[in-house]
Protein backbone atom coordinates (compact mmCIF):
# COMPACT_ATOMS: atom_id res chain seq x y z
CA UNK A 1 0.00 0.00 0.00
CA UNK A 2 2.47 2.40 0.98
CA UNK A 3 4.65 1.63 -2.47
CA UNK A 4 1.34 2.69 -4.31
CA UNK A 5 0.92 5.71 -2.02
CA UNK A 6 4.68 7.00 -3.02
CA UNK A 7 4.42 5.94 -6.12
CA UNK A 8 1.07 7.53 -7.05
CA UNK A 9 3.05 10.98 -5.27
CA UNK A 10 5.73 10.70 -7.75
CA UNK A 11 3.92 10.48 -10.67
CA UNK A 12 1.36 13.83 -9.94
CA UNK A 13 4.91 15.46 -9.22
CA UNK A 14 6.42 15.31 -12.25
CA UNK A 15 3.01 15.88 -13.85
CA UNK A 16 2.78 18.94 -12.01
CA UNK A 17 6.64 20.65 -13.30
CA UNK A 18 8.62 20.30 -16.30
CA UNK A 19 11.56 20.21 -14.79
CA UNK A 20 10.55 16.98 -12.66
CA UNK A 21 9.51 15.79 -16.24
CA UNK A 22 12.58 16.46 -17.79
CA UNK A 23 14.11 14.32 -15.05
CA UNK A 24 11.57 11.39 -15.55
CA UNK A 25 12.87 11.29 -19.04
CA UNK A 26 16.33 11.09 -17.99
CA UNK A 27 15.71 8.31 -15.53
CA UNK A 28 13.53 6.29 -17.72
CA UNK A 29 16.61 6.57 -20.80
CA UNK A 30 13.87 8.57 -22.83
CA UNK A 31 15.70 12.02 -23.13
CA UNK A 32 18.47 13.04 -25.87
CA UNK A 33 20.03 16.18 -24.53
CA UNK A 34 21.22 17.88 -27.86
CA UNK A 35 23.82 21.29 -27.44
CA UNK A 36 25.00 23.36 -29.16
CA UNK A 37 21.86 23.29 -32.49
CA UNK A 38 20.84 26.38 -33.81
CA UNK A 39 17.43 27.90 -33.71
CA UNK A 40 17.41 28.38 -37.30
CA UNK A 41 16.00 25.27 -38.85
CA UNK A 42 18.72 23.22 -37.04
CA UNK A 43 16.28 22.61 -34.03
CA UNK A 44 13.61 22.02 -36.74
CA UNK A 45 15.51 19.78 -38.58
CA UNK A 46 17.11 17.37 -35.76
CA UNK A 47 13.82 17.40 -33.85
CA UNK A 48 12.28 15.81 -37.56
CA UNK A 49 15.06 13.14 -37.70
CA UNK A 50 14.39 12.44 -34.13
CA UNK A 51 11.01 12.48 -33.52
CA UNK A 52 10.70 10.39 -37.02
CA UNK A 53 12.45 6.76 -35.76
CA UNK A 54 10.08 4.18 -34.21
CA UNK A 55 9.55 4.83 -30.46
CA UNK A 56 11.17 8.21 -30.48
CA UNK A 57 12.63 9.92 -27.64
CA UNK A 58 11.95 13.47 -25.72
CA UNK A 59 14.86 16.06 -26.94
CA UNK A 60 15.92 18.67 -25.05
CA UNK A 61 17.92 21.49 -26.83
CA UNK A 62 20.48 23.69 -24.80
CA UNK A 63 23.58 25.83 -25.75
CA UNK A 64 21.92 27.41 -28.78
CA UNK A 65 24.42 29.72 -30.80
CA UNK A 66 23.17 33.31 -29.60
CA UNK A 67 21.41 32.24 -26.38
CA UNK A 68 22.65 31.52 -22.19
CA UNK A 69 23.75 27.70 -22.38
CA UNK A 70 21.06 26.73 -20.11
CA UNK A 71 18.14 28.46 -21.81
CA UNK A 72 16.51 25.66 -23.36
CA UNK A 73 13.93 24.21 -26.04
CA UNK A 74 12.28 21.00 -24.81
CA UNK A 75 10.28 18.62 -27.36
CA UNK A 76 8.01 15.62 -26.52
CA UNK A 77 7.00 13.13 -29.54
CA UNK A 78 3.86 12.54 -29.48
CA UNK A 79 3.83 9.20 -31.36
CA UNK A 80 5.88 7.63 -28.33
CA UNK A 81 3.40 5.26 -26.80
CA UNK A 82 5.38 5.60 -23.51
CA UNK A 83 5.95 9.18 -23.10
CA UNK A 84 2.44 9.92 -24.06
CA UNK A 85 1.44 7.10 -21.70
CA UNK A 86 3.41 8.62 -18.68
CA UNK A 87 2.51 12.29 -19.47
CA UNK A 88 -1.07 10.94 -19.22
CA UNK A 89 -0.20 10.19 -15.44
CA UNK A 90 -0.57 5.99 -16.56
CA UNK A 91 1.20 4.03 -14.57
CA UNK A 92 4.46 2.01 -16.35
CA UNK A 93 2.79 -1.64 -16.62
CA UNK A 94 -0.17 0.78 -18.65
CA UNK A 95 2.58 1.95 -20.76
CA UNK A 96 3.55 -0.85 -22.28
CA UNK A 97 0.05 -2.49 -23.00
CA UNK A 98 -0.77 -3.47 -26.15
CA UNK A 99 -1.81 -0.53 -28.39
CA UNK A 100 -6.02 -0.92 -28.34
CA UNK A 101 -5.40 -2.42 -24.61
CA UNK A 102 -3.50 1.01 -23.50
CA UNK A 103 -6.45 2.83 -25.54
CA UNK A 104 -8.87 1.41 -23.23
CA UNK A 105 -6.87 2.13 -19.94
CA UNK A 106 -6.56 5.90 -20.68
CA UNK A 107 -10.39 6.04 -22.00
CA UNK A 108 -11.41 4.45 -18.09
CA UNK A 109 -8.91 7.27 -16.74
CA UNK A 110 -10.32 10.09 -18.84
CA UNK A 111 -13.97 8.59 -17.82
CA UNK A 112 -12.78 8.94 -14.34
CA UNK A 113 -11.58 12.63 -14.65
CA UNK A 114 -14.84 13.89 -16.31
CA UNK A 115 -16.98 12.08 -13.90
CA UNK A 116 -14.76 13.48 -10.85
CA UNK A 117 -15.88 17.02 -9.50
CA UNK A 118 -13.90 19.97 -10.47
CA UNK A 119 -11.28 21.78 -8.20
CA UNK A 120 -11.01 25.21 -8.72
CA UNK A 121 -7.81 26.69 -8.98
CA UNK A 122 -5.62 28.86 -6.35
CA UNK A 123 -4.32 32.04 -6.10
CA UNK A 124 -0.82 32.13 -5.08
CA UNK A 125 1.33 35.34 -4.47
CA UNK A 126 4.84 33.98 -6.01
CA UNK A 127 6.08 31.70 -8.96
CA UNK A 128 8.93 31.04 -10.40
CA UNK A 129 8.71 32.58 -12.74
CA UNK A 130 8.29 35.98 -11.62
CA UNK A 131 12.68 35.73 -10.70
CA UNK A 132 12.59 38.36 -14.42
CA UNK A 133 10.26 40.63 -15.26
CA UNK A 134 10.54 42.33 -18.38
CA UNK A 135 8.39 45.71 -19.31
CA UNK A 136 8.27 48.40 -21.37
CA UNK A 137 11.62 48.89 -23.31
CA UNK A 138 13.42 45.70 -21.69
CA UNK A 139 10.56 43.69 -23.61
CA UNK A 140 12.60 41.82 -26.40
CA UNK A 141 11.12 38.47 -27.36
CA UNK A 142 13.80 37.57 -29.80
CA UNK A 143 16.06 37.01 -26.02
CA UNK A 144 14.41 33.61 -26.14
CA UNK A 145 16.06 31.38 -28.47
CA UNK A 146 12.76 30.54 -30.44
CA UNK A 147 13.43 28.14 -33.37
CA UNK A 148 12.35 28.70 -36.89
CA UNK A 149 11.25 25.17 -37.75
CA UNK A 150 10.55 24.64 -41.05
CA UNK A 151 12.30 26.31 -43.97
CA UNK A 152 8.90 27.49 -45.01
CA UNK A 153 7.42 29.14 -41.77
CA UNK A 154 6.46 32.50 -42.44
CA UNK A 155 6.92 32.87 -45.84
CA UNK A 156 8.98 35.47 -46.44
CA UNK A 157 9.13 36.20 -43.34
CA UNK A 158 10.76 33.35 -42.13
CA UNK A 159 9.18 33.65 -38.96
CA UNK A 160 9.73 32.42 -35.80
CA UNK A 161 7.25 30.46 -33.47
CA UNK A 162 7.90 31.03 -29.77
CA UNK A 163 4.36 29.08 -29.17
CA UNK A 164 4.41 26.24 -30.39
CA UNK A 165 3.10 23.96 -26.95
CA UNK A 166 1.85 27.25 -26.05
CA UNK A 167 -0.78 27.82 -23.19
CA UNK A 168 -3.29 30.88 -24.50
CA UNK A 169 -5.31 32.12 -21.51
CA UNK A 170 -8.26 34.14 -22.20
CA UNK A 171 -11.57 35.27 -20.54
CA UNK A 172 -15.23 35.25 -21.49
CA UNK A 173 -16.33 38.47 -20.70
CA UNK A 174 -19.82 37.95 -20.14
CA UNK A 175 -19.52 34.55 -17.49
CA UNK A 176 -15.72 35.46 -16.20
CA UNK A 177 -14.81 32.00 -16.95
CA UNK A 178 -11.01 31.66 -17.62
CA UNK A 179 -10.03 29.48 -20.97
CA UNK A 180 -6.93 27.35 -22.15
CA UNK A 181 -5.94 26.80 -25.40
CA UNK A 182 -3.04 25.88 -27.67
CA UNK A 183 -2.56 28.59 -30.49
CA UNK A 184 0.29 28.95 -32.11
CA UNK A 185 2.34 32.10 -31.74
CA UNK A 186 4.52 33.88 -34.37
CA UNK A 187 6.96 36.60 -33.15
CA UNK A 188 6.16 39.36 -35.42
CA UNK A 189 8.67 42.37 -33.21
CA UNK A 190 10.35 41.77 -30.32
CA UNK A 191 7.14 43.28 -28.58
CA UNK A 192 4.55 42.11 -30.58
CA UNK A 193 3.10 38.44 -31.59
CA UNK A 194 0.53 36.92 -33.94
CA UNK A 195 -1.96 34.72 -32.90
CA UNK A 196 -3.48 31.71 -35.06
CA UNK A 197 -6.71 30.95 -33.31
CA UNK A 198 -9.21 28.93 -35.94
CA UNK A 199 -13.21 30.38 -35.74
CA UNK A 200 -14.52 27.52 -33.61
CA UNK A 201 -12.03 27.72 -30.74
CA UNK A 202 -13.29 29.57 -27.10
CA UNK A 203 -10.51 32.18 -27.49
CA UNK A 204 -11.73 33.05 -30.31
CA UNK A 205 -15.49 33.41 -29.23
CA UNK A 206 -13.66 35.57 -26.31
CA UNK A 207 -12.12 37.89 -28.68
CA UNK A 208 -15.10 38.90 -30.64
CA UNK A 209 -17.01 39.17 -27.90
CA UNK A 210 -14.12 41.33 -26.09
CA UNK A 211 -13.91 43.56 -29.74
CA UNK A 212 -17.99 43.75 -29.73
CA UNK A 213 -17.91 46.00 -27.19
CA UNK A 214 -14.83 47.99 -28.67
CA UNK A 215 -12.14 46.56 -26.04
CA UNK A 216 -8.91 44.70 -26.47
CA UNK A 217 -9.14 41.22 -25.30
CA UNK A 218 -6.56 40.29 -22.19
CA UNK A 219 -4.59 37.43 -23.00
CA UNK A 220 -1.18 35.67 -21.21
CA UNK A 221 0.75 33.34 -22.74
CA UNK A 222 2.82 30.69 -21.21
CA UNK A 223 5.82 29.16 -23.29
CA UNK A 224 6.44 26.07 -20.86
CA UNK A 225 4.44 24.87 -18.54
CA UNK A 226 3.00 21.49 -16.53
CA UNK A 227 2.17 18.52 -18.48
CA UNK A 228 -1.44 18.42 -16.76
CA UNK A 229 -2.20 22.41 -17.27
CA UNK A 230 -0.86 21.56 -21.40
CA UNK A 231 -3.43 18.44 -21.39
CA UNK A 232 -6.37 20.76 -19.98
CA UNK A 233 -5.77 23.40 -22.48
CA UNK A 234 -5.16 20.43 -25.64
CA UNK A 235 -8.99 19.36 -24.91
CA UNK A 236 -11.96 20.51 -25.96
CA UNK A 237 -14.25 21.68 -23.15
CA UNK A 238 -17.65 22.87 -23.18
CA UNK A 239 -17.61 26.93 -23.13
CA UNK A 240 -19.09 27.12 -19.82
CA UNK A 241 -16.38 25.19 -18.54
CA UNK A 242 -12.92 26.24 -17.41
CA UNK A 243 -9.91 23.78 -17.89
CA UNK A 244 -8.38 24.93 -14.88
CA UNK A 245 -11.03 23.16 -12.96
CA UNK A 246 -10.45 20.09 -15.10
CA UNK A 247 -6.58 20.31 -14.17
CA UNK A 248 -7.53 20.26 -10.88
CA UNK A 249 -9.43 17.23 -11.11
CA UNK A 250 -6.86 15.81 -12.88
CA UNK A 251 -4.31 16.67 -10.12
CA UNK A 252 -6.83 15.92 -7.50
CA UNK A 253 -5.48 19.42 -6.02
CA UNK A 254 -6.21 23.00 -7.72
CA UNK A 255 -4.07 24.27 -9.90
CA UNK A 256 -2.10 27.11 -8.06
CA UNK A 257 -2.66 30.77 -9.94
CA UNK A 258 -0.80 33.94 -10.18
CA UNK A 259 -2.88 36.98 -10.94
CA UNK A 260 -1.64 38.82 -14.12
CA UNK A 261 -0.96 41.96 -13.34
CA UNK A 262 -1.54 43.98 -16.75
CA UNK A 263 -4.48 41.41 -17.27
CA UNK A 264 -5.47 39.71 -14.32
CA UNK A 265 -5.81 36.60 -15.59
CA UNK A 266 -4.58 33.18 -13.85
CA UNK A 267 -1.26 32.22 -15.11
CA UNK A 268 -0.23 28.89 -13.88
CA UNK A 269 2.62 29.03 -11.08
CA UNK A 270 4.67 26.16 -12.89
CA UNK A 271 5.42 28.53 -16.16
CA UNK A 272 9.01 28.80 -17.80
CA UNK A 273 7.91 31.98 -19.39
CA UNK A 274 4.58 34.58 -19.70
CA UNK A 275 3.64 36.85 -21.79
CA UNK A 276 0.92 39.12 -20.62
CA UNK A 277 -0.76 41.37 -23.38
CA UNK A 278 -3.38 42.74 -25.00
CA UNK A 279 -5.50 41.64 -29.03
CA UNK A 280 -6.27 45.02 -30.16
CA UNK A 281 -9.80 45.36 -32.18
CA UNK A 282 -9.23 45.84 -36.05
CA UNK A 283 -5.57 45.36 -35.50
CA UNK A 284 -4.29 42.27 -37.95
CA UNK A 285 -1.02 40.60 -39.58
CA UNK A 286 -0.20 38.53 -41.84
CA UNK A 287 0.75 35.18 -40.24
CA UNK A 288 1.64 31.88 -41.63
CA UNK A 289 2.33 29.96 -43.15
CA UNK A 290 3.49 27.28 -40.77
CA UNK A 291 4.22 23.32 -40.78
CA UNK A 292 0.89 21.92 -40.09
CA UNK A 293 0.16 18.79 -38.12
CA UNK A 294 -1.65 17.82 -41.43
CA UNK A 295 1.66 17.40 -42.70
CA UNK A 296 0.65 20.91 -44.99
CA UNK A 297 1.73 24.18 -44.86
CA UNK A 298 -2.09 24.79 -45.39
CA UNK A 299 -3.07 27.84 -43.87
CA UNK A 300 -1.24 30.16 -46.27
CA UNK A 301 -0.86 33.53 -44.89
CA UNK A 302 -3.21 35.39 -43.83
CA UNK A 303 -4.15 38.61 -41.74
CA UNK A 304 -4.13 37.54 -37.63
CA UNK A 305 -4.22 39.10 -34.54
CA UNK A 306 -1.60 40.06 -32.81
CA UNK A 307 -0.62 40.30 -28.82
CA UNK A 308 0.82 44.32 -27.90
CA UNK A 309 2.77 42.80 -24.92
CA UNK A 310 2.83 44.17 -21.98
CA UNK A 311 5.37 42.36 -19.89
CA UNK A 312 7.23 39.25 -20.55
CA UNK A 313 8.59 36.87 -17.20
CA UNK A 314 10.55 34.25 -17.27
CA UNK A 315 12.17 31.50 -14.52
CA UNK A 316 16.07 31.55 -14.46
CA UNK A 317 17.19 29.48 -17.37
CA UNK A 318 13.70 29.28 -19.04
CA UNK A 319 12.64 25.99 -20.79
CA UNK A 320 10.61 26.93 -24.32
CA UNK A 321 8.00 23.56 -24.40
CA UNK A 322 7.85 23.08 -28.32
CA UNK A 323 5.32 21.27 -30.03
CA UNK A 324 6.32 20.98 -33.72
CA UNK A 325 4.28 18.88 -35.95
CA UNK A 326 6.14 15.97 -37.62
CA UNK A 327 4.47 14.74 -40.88
CA UNK A 328 5.46 11.10 -39.39
CA UNK A 329 3.37 12.57 -36.21
CA UNK A 330 0.43 12.53 -38.42
CA UNK A 331 -0.20 8.86 -37.57
CA UNK A 332 0.91 9.19 -34.63
CA UNK A 333 -0.72 10.78 -31.64
CA UNK A 334 -3.46 8.46 -31.45
CA UNK A 335 -4.26 7.59 -27.87
CA UNK A 336 -6.00 9.96 -25.91
CA UNK A 337 -7.91 10.54 -29.70
CA UNK A 338 -9.38 7.38 -30.05
CA UNK A 339 -10.02 7.56 -25.98
CA UNK A 340 -12.21 10.30 -26.39
CA UNK A 341 -13.70 9.02 -28.89
CA UNK A 342 -14.78 5.75 -27.13
CA UNK A 343 -15.99 7.92 -24.32
CA UNK A 344 -17.90 9.66 -26.38
CA UNK A 345 -19.54 7.16 -28.15
CA UNK A 346 -20.24 5.36 -25.18
CA UNK A 347 -21.75 8.31 -23.49
CA UNK A 348 -24.29 8.74 -26.79
CA UNK A 349 -25.53 5.22 -25.69
CA UNK A 350 -23.82 3.28 -28.57
CA UNK A 351 -23.29 -0.54 -27.22
CA UNK A 352 -20.58 -2.89 -27.14
CA UNK A 353 -17.57 -0.82 -29.21
CA UNK A 354 -14.53 -2.92 -28.52
CA UNK A 355 -11.91 -1.04 -29.42
CA UNK A 356 -10.91 2.43 -31.14
CA UNK A 357 -8.26 3.31 -32.75
CA UNK A 358 -7.18 6.79 -34.45
CA UNK A 359 -4.30 6.93 -37.43
CA UNK A 360 -3.24 10.24 -36.65
CA UNK A 361 -6.32 12.39 -36.45
CA UNK A 362 -7.02 11.26 -39.99
CA UNK A 363 -8.57 8.35 -39.69
CA UNK A 364 -10.82 6.84 -37.08
CA UNK A 365 -11.54 3.36 -36.94
CA UNK A 366 -14.23 1.91 -34.42
CA UNK A 367 -14.86 -1.86 -33.35
CA UNK A 368 -18.22 -3.08 -32.62
CA UNK A 369 -19.57 -6.68 -31.82
CA UNK A 370 -22.91 -5.66 -33.77
CA UNK A 371 -26.11 -5.83 -31.54
CA UNK A 372 -28.75 -4.63 -34.12
CA UNK A 373 -29.34 -3.17 -37.66
CA UNK A 374 -28.33 0.04 -37.94
CA UNK A 375 -25.73 -0.09 -34.65
CA UNK A 376 -22.45 -0.37 -37.13
CA UNK A 377 -23.76 3.05 -39.35
CA UNK A 378 -24.88 4.59 -35.62
CA UNK A 379 -21.19 4.08 -34.55
CA UNK A 380 -19.55 5.18 -37.93
CA UNK A 381 -21.83 8.57 -38.01
CA UNK A 382 -21.52 9.81 -34.29
CA UNK A 383 -17.95 8.88 -33.98
CA UNK A 384 -17.47 11.09 -37.47
CA UNK A 385 -19.12 13.50 -35.67
CA UNK A 386 -17.78 13.76 -31.89
CA UNK A 387 -14.87 16.62 -31.60
CA UNK A 388 -12.19 14.24 -31.15
CA UNK A 389 -13.34 12.21 -34.07
CA UNK A 390 -13.72 15.25 -36.66
CA UNK A 391 -11.02 17.42 -35.60
CA UNK A 392 -9.21 16.49 -39.07
CA UNK A 393 -10.84 13.05 -39.98
CA UNK A 394 -12.68 12.77 -43.08
CA UNK A 395 -12.81 9.01 -43.75
CA UNK A 396 -14.48 6.89 -40.07
CA UNK A 397 -14.78 3.09 -40.43
CA UNK A 398 -16.59 0.64 -38.59
CA UNK A 399 -15.23 -2.69 -38.26
CA UNK A 400 -16.28 -6.39 -36.54
CA UNK A 401 -14.97 -7.53 -33.14
CA UNK A 402 -12.56 -9.87 -34.56
CA UNK A 403 -10.61 -6.51 -36.24
CA UNK A 404 -7.90 -4.91 -34.12
CA UNK A 405 -8.71 -1.31 -35.32
CA UNK A 406 -4.85 -0.35 -34.31
CA UNK A 407 -4.09 -3.13 -37.05
CA UNK A 408 -3.91 -1.50 -40.55
CA UNK A 409 -3.28 -4.33 -42.59
CA UNK A 410 -6.67 -6.22 -40.43
CA UNK A 411 -8.49 -3.16 -41.08
CA UNK A 412 -7.77 -3.13 -44.99
CA UNK A 413 -8.50 -6.88 -45.32
CA UNK A 414 -11.96 -5.89 -43.42
CA UNK A 415 -12.49 -2.81 -45.85
CA UNK A 416 -11.78 -5.17 -49.26
CA UNK A 417 -13.39 -8.10 -48.23
CA UNK A 418 -16.53 -7.08 -45.88
CA UNK A 419 -17.85 -3.49 -48.11
CA UNK A 420 -19.92 -3.61 -50.87
CA UNK A 421 -18.79 0.56 -51.50
CA UNK A 422 -22.49 1.52 -53.50
CA UNK A 423 -24.20 0.53 -50.23
CA UNK A 424 -21.45 0.82 -47.51
CA UNK A 425 -19.85 4.76 -47.94
CA UNK A 426 -22.40 7.18 -46.24
CA UNK A 427 -20.91 10.92 -47.12
CA UNK A 428 -21.94 13.80 -44.94
CA UNK A 429 -22.06 16.85 -46.44
CA UNK A 430 -20.76 20.40 -44.96
CA UNK A 431 -19.44 19.12 -42.26
CA UNK A 432 -16.93 21.49 -40.16
CA UNK A 433 -13.44 22.13 -41.10
CA UNK A 434 -10.97 24.91 -41.04
CA UNK A 435 -8.17 26.56 -42.84
CA UNK A 436 -5.45 24.01 -42.10
CA UNK A 437 -7.59 21.64 -43.79
CA UNK A 438 -4.92 21.45 -47.28
CA UNK A 439 -8.57 20.54 -49.13
CA UNK A 440 -9.90 23.80 -48.58
CA UNK A 441 -9.44 25.95 -51.54
CA UNK A 442 -6.95 28.78 -51.09
CA UNK A 443 -8.32 32.26 -49.96
CA UNK A 444 -11.66 30.59 -48.46
CA UNK A 445 -12.69 32.75 -45.82
CA UNK A 446 -13.30 30.75 -42.59
CA UNK A 447 -16.68 31.70 -42.15
CA UNK A 448 -17.20 28.96 -45.43
CA UNK A 449 -14.60 26.16 -44.53
CA UNK A 450 -16.92 22.87 -45.13
CA UNK A 451 -15.69 19.38 -45.96
CA UNK A 452 -17.39 16.18 -46.38
CA UNK A 453 -16.95 12.96 -44.15
CA UNK A 454 -17.26 9.56 -44.92
CA UNK A 455 -18.55 6.32 -43.29
CA UNK A 456 -16.87 3.05 -43.88
CA UNK A 457 -18.88 0.59 -42.76
CA UNK A 458 -16.86 -2.45 -43.08
CA UNK A 459 -18.62 -4.85 -40.67
CA UNK A 460 -19.90 -8.54 -42.32
CA UNK A 461 -23.75 -6.88 -43.47
CA UNK A 462 -25.83 -7.26 -40.69
CA UNK A 463 -28.68 -9.08 -41.79
CA UNK A 464 -26.30 -12.31 -42.67
CA UNK A 465 -23.77 -11.84 -40.76
CA UNK A 466 -23.42 -15.19 -39.47
CA UNK A 467 -23.62 -17.22 -42.79
CA UNK A 468 -20.85 -14.54 -44.14
CA UNK A 469 -18.08 -17.29 -45.47
CA UNK A 470 -15.53 -18.39 -42.65
CA UNK A 471 -12.59 -15.90 -42.33
CA UNK A 472 -9.76 -18.66 -42.95
CA UNK A 473 -6.21 -18.88 -40.98
CA UNK A 474 -5.77 -20.57 -37.76
CA UNK A 475 -7.72 -19.87 -34.89
CA UNK A 476 -6.08 -17.81 -32.31
CA UNK A 477 -5.95 -20.74 -29.85
CA UNK A 478 -4.43 -23.32 -32.76
CA UNK A 479 -2.01 -20.26 -33.68
CA UNK A 480 -1.02 -20.27 -29.93
CA UNK A 481 -0.28 -24.28 -29.27
CA UNK A 482 1.35 -24.36 -32.38
CA UNK A 483 3.56 -21.48 -31.24
CA UNK A 484 3.85 -22.21 -27.77
CA UNK A 485 5.38 -26.28 -29.28
CA UNK A 486 7.87 -24.57 -31.76
CA UNK A 487 9.10 -21.58 -30.61
CA UNK A 488 12.53 -22.33 -30.11
CA UNK A 489 12.68 -22.86 -33.68
CA UNK A 490 10.49 -20.04 -34.67
CA UNK A 491 12.75 -17.45 -32.28
C1 LIG B 1 0.37 21.33 -30.48
C2 LIG B 1 -0.97 21.92 -30.75
C3 LIG B 1 -1.05 23.06 -31.51
C4 LIG B 1 -2.29 23.65 -31.78
N1 LIG B 1 -2.34 24.78 -32.52
C5 LIG B 1 -3.52 25.39 -32.73
C6 LIG B 1 -3.58 26.64 -33.42
O1 LIG B 1 -2.57 27.18 -33.86
N2 LIG B 1 -4.79 27.23 -33.57
C7 LIG B 1 -5.94 26.66 -33.12
O2 LIG B 1 -7.00 27.22 -33.29
N3 LIG B 1 -5.91 25.45 -32.47
C8 LIG B 1 -4.74 24.83 -32.26
N4 LIG B 1 -4.69 23.63 -31.57
C9 LIG B 1 -5.93 23.00 -31.13
C10 LIG B 1 -6.48 23.62 -29.85
O3 LIG B 1 -5.51 23.90 -28.91
C11 LIG B 1 -7.49 22.67 -29.21
O4 LIG B 1 -8.54 22.48 -30.13
C12 LIG B 1 -8.05 23.17 -27.90
O5 LIG B 1 -9.00 22.26 -27.44
C13 LIG B 1 -8.69 24.52 -28.07
O6 LIG B 1 -9.25 24.93 -26.87
P1 LIG B 1 -10.53 25.88 -26.84
O7 LIG B 1 -11.67 25.11 -27.44
O8 LIG B 1 -10.69 26.16 -25.39
O9 LIG B 1 -10.21 27.07 -27.66
C14 LIG B 1 -3.47 23.04 -31.27
C15 LIG B 1 -3.37 21.90 -30.48
C16 LIG B 1 -2.14 21.33 -30.23
C17 LIG B 1 -2.05 20.10 -29.38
Amino acid sequence: MKAAANREVGEMEYLMDLRLWIRKLEEIGKLKKIRGANWDLEIGTLWDIIGSEPDPSSALFSEIPGYPPEYAVLINPQNSQRISALASGMTEEESVLPPIEYVRALKSRMKRIRSQPRILPRIVQDAPFMENVDEAEKIDLYKFPAPRWNEADGGELEARYLGTGCVCITRDPDSGVANLGIYRVMIHDKNLLGLYMSPNKDGMTNMRKHHATGKPMPIAVTFGQDLVTYWAAEHKHPHAESEYEYAGGIRQKPVEVVTGRHTGLPIPASAEIVVEGFVMPNELRDEGPFGEWVGYYSSGTKPEPVIRVKSVMFRDNPIIFGHPHLRAEVVGMPWRWAAAVWNRLEACGVPDVRGVWAYGQLWTVVAIRQRYPGHARQAGIIAAQTKPGSVGARFTLVVDDDIDPSDSQAVLWAMGTRMNPVEDIQIMRRSWSSSIDPMVPPGTPSEACFTSRAVFDACRPFEWKDNFPQATGPSPELRQRTYEKWKSILG
